[in-house]
């Protein structure tokens, strides 16, 4: 048995053998600019930050049933049809149900090499024997096996094993990669958090299933920006781009409506009215009320409730709160606060807010109405779909002026517009 101090310097670096020479280069040193290729979807390239990467890594993230699959059978199609090299390793569905699903979307014209296989090692075998495609999607990670790591498929070793294999071949070919990664809430499988340090672009697919709308965002992107999201619709023939989503997350109802919100969000550098809806239950036991939120934060609900009730005076403590936010959209701007509290205000009050009205700001545990970023251009959008007022913090700037804006500074100044005197 060896001891432990030659084992150490054992593997200390002999610095007189072994080892090549790096390269330094220089930072300002002119490189060349991979040129992208367009997916032919414009909502994915906007999403990836203009196109794919030659020689990128993307892991395309989302629960079951998503998408992501008919998405990417869609731009493997539209790139193999311009005349590039595609090839699609399905490792979920068999050949023919694949091809069957490129036939209801209208593409089994597409010269996409499609395989359905799960072994990585006979994968990189079959593409070395022939030119690097330009599009390569791996659908799933989690069903690839490779036997040169112990452990089944979709295990950590083995998920991480197989997916630094493929991007080994995707950057020394040259080939943009999609690893597609379902999102599990079990820990049976190992999911994509665990391969988001090793790909260049990680991408999530989000919707709700029951919902027509699905949004494409990036949540790291090593090669631009993930401010911007990607809007498709499902229907009956696969996913459809939305170029203009700025009004699809409203009901379009005329009369107003108790509990009802308009919220201009921002999505990248695009305005995007959401409607949100709020609902208070009054019990009369002294069962312990319910609180439940789709499409936005439970945390900042809470903290919502609690600033309302100690800076305001209201009592929801004996309530059921319901927050939904209207057609599947999931909020993470912190602009929308003041949205929700006029929502919750105006359903416990039973009032609806003024007629085509806007809200916006972030709400402060003092129940200060901060400044958002981006105020004129989401209340611009507003003025353009036609909404009337707006209501958000004091010091906004670039208001347009059909919209007729009311500055508020404290939460209070928002029960005073929808139960006060007005
Ligand atoms: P899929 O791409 O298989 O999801 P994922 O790969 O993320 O698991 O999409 C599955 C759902 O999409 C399926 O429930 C049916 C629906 N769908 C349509 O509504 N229209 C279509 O044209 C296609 C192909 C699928
Ligand atoms: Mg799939």
């Amino acid at each position: 048995m060896e001891d432990a101090p030659a084992t150490v310097f054992s593997m200390k670096h002999d610095l007189s053998s072994g080892g090549r020479a790096v390269e330094f280069v220089d930072l300002d040193k002119p490189g060349k600019m991979p040129v992208r290729q367009a997916t032919g979807l414009a909502e994915f390239d906007r999403a990836l930050g203009g196109g794919l990467v030659p020689g990128s890594a993307i892991l395309m993230g989302g629960d079951p049933g998503i998408g992501k699959s008919t998405l990417l059978l869609q731009a493997a199609a539209k790139i193999a049809r311009e005349g590039h090299g595609v090839v699609y390793v399905s490792g979920e569905e068999a050949a023919g149900q694949v091809r069957m699903r490129a036939e209801r979307l209208g593409l089994s014209d597409a010269p996409v090499k499609l395989a359905a296989a799960t072994g990585v090692r006979d994968i990189l075998t079959t593409l070395g024997t022939m030119p690097p495609p330009r599009l390569l999607v791996i659908d799933s990670i989690q069903t690839m096996h490779s036997d040169t790591i112990e452990g089944a498929p979709g295990t950590v070793s083995q998920v991480r094993g197989c997916a630094f294999e493929l991007i080994r071949y995707a950057k020394e070919t040259g080939t943009a990669m999609v690893l597609v990664g379902h999102v599990t809430k079990d820990g049976t499988i190992a999911g994509p958090r665990v391969l988001e340090h090793m790909v260049d672009v990680v991408m999530s697919f989000e919707g709700e299933r029951s919902h027509q709308y699905r949004i494409l965002r990036a949540l790291k992107n090593r090669f631009g920006a993930v401010d911007e999201i990607g809007v498709f619709a499902m229907a009956g023939e696969g996913l459809e781009e939305v170029a203009n989503p700025s009004m699809l997350f409203l009901t379009g109802r005329d009369e107003p409506l108790a509990g009802s919100a308009v919220f201009p969000a921002m999505e990248g550098t695009r305005p995007v009215l959401v409607e949100i809806q709020a609902l208070i239950v009054r019990l009369q036991s002294g069962a312990t009320p319910r609180r439940a939120v789709v499409g936005w934060d439970s945390g900042r609900l809470a903290m919502l409730l609690a600033v309302l009730e100690s800076r305001c005076g209201l009592n929801f403590s004996s309530a059921e709160v319901y927050l939904n936010v209207a057609g599947g959209y999931r909020l993470s701007d912190p602009a929308a606060d003041l949205a929700v509290a006029a929502a919750l205000v105006s359903a416990l009050a039973d009032k609806p807010l003024p007629d085509r009205s806007v809200w916006l700001g972030e709400v402060s545990l003092a129940g200060e109405i901060r400044p958002v970023a981006h105020a004129g251009l989401r209340l611009r959008e507003a003025a353009k779909l036609g909404f009337g007022a707006g209501f958000g913090p004091a010091d906004a700037k670039g208001i347009p002026q059909k919209l007729r804006y009311s500055g508020l500074r404290q939460v209070m100044n928002l029960v005073d517009q929808v139960v006060g005197t007005q």
